[in-house]
């Protein structure tokens, strides 16, 4: 794809669960705003502020809009990524207001919500619970979620596996009283469908995993508002201060997204991440289908090799196997290596999973193969060829 040809004949990247390639339009709207408006948003009267604020609103109009989500109902606040936003949200709820009694999660979670449960719990003296996941990615829906926050994943950041009743436990968490906070860090890139028209109470982000800048984003529910008490304050934040007491910007409807946003932001990236989200818009039924024709091709090969272990159910852009020292002499860290030697970029060991990999599962340290829109038929040969010669 023209819009990665930078990208070496050689280099074969296949890490986009950690950070997708940035495309040519998207490194052009970062440089531009360094070169063209250098400015702070939403402070200066100068011609160069008036044009990032203009263009930071359009971010935040065009994620609500790639989600089909009604700015009525919700706002965006940026932030670092996806952990920092699952931190702040949850750091910051009012539990006792909400009648929160317990907090649930599942056991595929990345370290990002899994840590994150667990200092909620121990702040507020309550229950954790983590339920198994579905191997076909789905929660149960027999379970007890009464006056719970439950926070999970929208798509596994190792095996790619989805949360296709994302629709029916967002019903049932809301009919239980509950708060759902979705962990979509691996879902804005590739799919987004899960969360389109979405109910759920907040969705957290990581523009880096879907074509942008690095840089991170809270969507939540306006209504949400009066239960979250702010205590990670600064500048950007207030319309008055006086000695002893300060008054929230976030208060007002047009200003809400300040509740989260303290201190200088990362203006070139949120408008960056506008571009990237135009640029997803412009991916074509027929872009899915090669990713997913790619997909399939390279876990087709991983599973016709009888000393490869994969742990996907199904073909997805991410794929996770192991390799047995006992069985071949050398573990997934040295077949990743081996793999680098030959421009092969894959990451190896638990990819911030240790709960479920290494205590649930007892995998040994695995290899995840992560592809993106970038990845060409080539990279995919080249890795089948080098996984035979090794
Ligand atoms: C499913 C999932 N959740 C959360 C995170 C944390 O993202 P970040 O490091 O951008 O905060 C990741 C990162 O890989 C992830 O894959």
């Amino acid at each position: 794809m023209n819009d990665f040809d930078y990208l070496g004949k050689n280099e074969v990247y296949l890490d986009s669960a950690c950070q997708s390639l940035r495309p040519r339009p998207v490194i052009k709207a970062l440089n531009e705003y360094y070169e063209k408006h250098n400015s702070c948003g939403e402070r200066v009267k100068y011609e160069w502020g008036e044009i990032t604020d203009k263009k930071v609103e359009a971010t935040r109009k065009k994620i609500l809009k790639y989600l089909k989500l009604k700015d009525r109902e919700y706002f965006v606040s940026f932030t670092l990524n996806t952990t920092y936003g699952l931190n702040l949200v949850l750091s910051q709820l009012d539990v006792k207001k909400l009648g929160i009694k317990k907090v649930v999660t599942s056991d595929i979670e990345h370290n990002s919500p899994f840590l994150s449960t667990m200092a909620f719990a121990e702040t507020h003296k309550i229950k954790r619970e983590v339920i198994p996941r579905a191997v076909s990615g789905e929660m149960p829906e027999d379970y007890n979620y009464k006056n719970a926050v439950v926070v999970v994943n929208s798509v596994c950041n190792f095996d790619g596996r989805r949360l296709e009743n994302i629709k029916a436990l967002t019903k049932l968490v809301h009919k239980q009283k509950g708060i759902l906070i979705i962990d979509a860090a691996q879902g804005l890139a590739h799919d987004k469908d899960l969360l389109e028209k979405t109910d759920a109470d907040v969705i957290c982000f990581s523009a880096h995993k879907m074509y942008a800048p690095s840089l991170g984003g809270i969507i939540m529910k306006r209504k949400l508002l009066p239960f979250v008490k702010t205590t990670f304050v600064g500048g950007g934040m207030v319309d008055d201060v006086l000695e002893n007491k300060y008054f929230l910007s976030a208060e007002s409807k047009e200003h809400a997204y300040t509740k989260f946003e303290a201190g200088l932001q990362a203006w070139g990236e949120i408008i960056a991440l506008g571009s990237a989200i135009d640029w997803l818009e412009k991916r074509t039924k027929a872009d899915h289908e090669r990713l997913n024709k790619l997909s399939q091709k390279l876990f087709d090969a991983l599973k016709s090799h009888e000393k490869i272990h994969v742990i996907n159910e199904v073909a997805r852009p991410t794929i996770s196997f192991y390799v047995d020292k006992k069985e071949i002499g050398f573990d997934s860290h040295t077949l990743g290596a081996a793999l680098a030697d030959q421009g092969i970029m894959a990451r190896t060991g638990y990819f911030c999973v240790h709960y479920y990999l290494d205590h649930v599962k007892h995998y040994p340290p695995l290899v995840r193969f992560s592809l993106g829109y970038h990845t060409r038929e080539e990279d995919v040969n080249k890795v089948i060829k080098a996984l035979k010669n090794l």
